[in-house]
C-alpha cells in the first residue's frame, strides 16, 4: 500500500520530494518510504535521488506484462483473467471469440499492437506498438436499456485510471473520448451481444485504446491526437494503467444500475463538451447549437441556434475547436 502511495505522490509531484515530506504526507515512517522506493526501483521505476532536494521519478517500466498486471491485481476477483498478446487483429474481436467459448466475466485481453483495431462507426483505430489496447468482458444480468450509460461510465473509469497511472487528468469529450486540450488521447468502443429470442444481454465487450507514446500518425490525424509521454514527459507504466482500468471497470459493474448517477455526475464535471458550441451531423444534415448537459442515460442535451432543444444519443457531435472543427 505504501508503495502505491509513494508512487502516486511521485507521479503527481512537479518538483523533487524529500523522504521526510512523503513520510509526513502519508503518515508513515521514513524507513517505510525508503523501502517503498527500493521496491519501486526493483520493479523498473527510475527514481533519482538528489542530495537535499529529494526524489524525482524520471522513468517507469513501460510495456504491459501479464505477470506484473497479475501481481498488481493480486487478490482482486478478476486477477487471473488477464492475457497479454504480442499481436492480435482486435482485442474486442479476441474477447468476442473467448465469450463465445464461455469465458467468464472479467476476462481481459491486452495487446501490444493490433492489426485491425476498430473504432466507432466502422472506422479503424490505428494501433501501433507503444499504446495500450485492452478489452474486457462483462456479463451483466441487466436489460439492454439499463446499459445505456455504460460507455459514459467507462470514460469516467478510463479518466481515473489514466490519472492514477500517469498523474495526468484528461477531459472527456462526449460521449467517450478522453482528450487533453483539443487532442484525442483515448478512444472507447463498447459492443453488446443480445440474445435474439429473450432480448436479454448475453455479454458486453468494453474496448479501450490509449495513446501512450509518440507515434507517426497520418498527417490528417497527427494534429488531432496526443499521447501520455508527450503530455507528462515520461513513459507511463502500461501494466499499472491496465490494472487500474480493470479495477475501475469492476467498480463500474458493481455500481450498475443504482450507482450510475454518481458516475454520471463525475462525467458531467469532467465533460469538455458541455457549454460548448457543437454541431450534430446526421447524414447530410448538420445542425448547430450548444451542449447544455446530459440526461440520466448520458445522452447529450443540445439547444439549437433556432431555440429548439433535442437530446442526442446517437449521431456525430463535433465540438467547436476540437479535432479540426472550427
Ligand atoms: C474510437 O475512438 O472510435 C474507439 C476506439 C476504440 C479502440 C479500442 S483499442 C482496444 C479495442 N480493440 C479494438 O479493436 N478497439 C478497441
Amino acid at each position: 500500500m505504501t508503495k502505491e502511495q509513494v508512487l502516486s505522490l511521485l507521479l503527481q509531484a512537479k518538483q523533487p520530494l524529500s523522504g521526510e515530506q512523503m513520510s509526513r504526507t502519508l503518515g508513515v515512517s521514513r524507513a517505510a518510504v525508503w523501502k517503498a522506493i527500493g521496491s519501486l526501483r526493483l520493479e523498473g521505476y527510475t527514481i533519482e535521488a538528489a542530495t537535499r532536494r529529494g526524489y524525482r521519478l524520471t522513468a517507469c517500466p513501460s510495456a504491459p506484462d501479464a505477470l506484473r498486471i497479475a501481481q498488481l491485481l493480486s487478490g482482486h476477483p478478476w486477477c487471473t483473467h488477464v492475457r497479454v498478446l504480442e499481436q492480435t487483429d482486435s482485442t474486442n474481436n479476441e474477447i468476442k471469440r473467448l465469450a463465445a467459448a464461455g469465458a467468464p466475466e472479467g476476462t481481459c485481453v491486452v495487446a501490444l499492437r493490433q492489426t485491425a483495431g476498430r473504432g466507432r462507426r466502422g472506422r479503424s483505430f490505428l494501433s501501433p506498438e507503444g499504446g495500450l489496447y485492452m478489452s474486457v468482458l462483462l456479463r451483466p444480468a441487466l436489460r439492454p436499456e439499463v446499459l445505456m450509460p455504460l460507455t459514459a461510465m467507462t470514460a469516467v473509469a478510463a479518466m481515473r485510471a489514466v490519472e492514477q497511472a500517469s498523474g495526468l487528468r484528461p477531459g472527456i469529450k462526449w460521449t467517450n473520448d478522453l482528450v487533453v486540450g483539443r487532442r484525442k488521447l483515448c478512444g472507447i468502443l463498447t459492443e453488446l451481444s443480445i440474445e435474439a429470442e429473450s432480448q436479454a444481454v448475453d455479454y458486453v465487450v468494453i474496448g479501450i485504446g490509449i495513446n501512450c507514446s509518440p507515434t507517426q500518425f497520418p498527417p490528417e490525424l497527427a494534429e488531432h491526437v496526443t499521447d501520455l509521454q508527450t503530455q507528462t514527459g515520461r513513459a507511463t507504466d502500461r501494466s499499472l494503467l491496465a490494472a487500474k482500468l480493470l479495477t475501475g471497470l469492476y467498480e463500474l459493474e458493481q455500481a450498475l444500475p443504482e450507482g450510475k448517477d454518481a458516475w454520471l455526475r463525475v462525467f458531467s464535471e469532467n465533460c469538455v463538451t458541455l457549454g460548448q458550441a457543437v454541431s450534430v451531423v446526421r447524414g447530410d444534415q448538420v445542425r448547430h447549437g450548444h451542449a447544455d448537459g446530459i440526461d440520466e442515460n448520458a445522452a447529450l442535451r443540445v439547444r439549437y441556434d433556432d431555440g429548439s432543444c433535442e437530446t442526442v444519443s446517437s449521431g456525430e457531435v463535433s465540438v467547436r475547436g476540437m479535432y479540426g472543427y472550427v
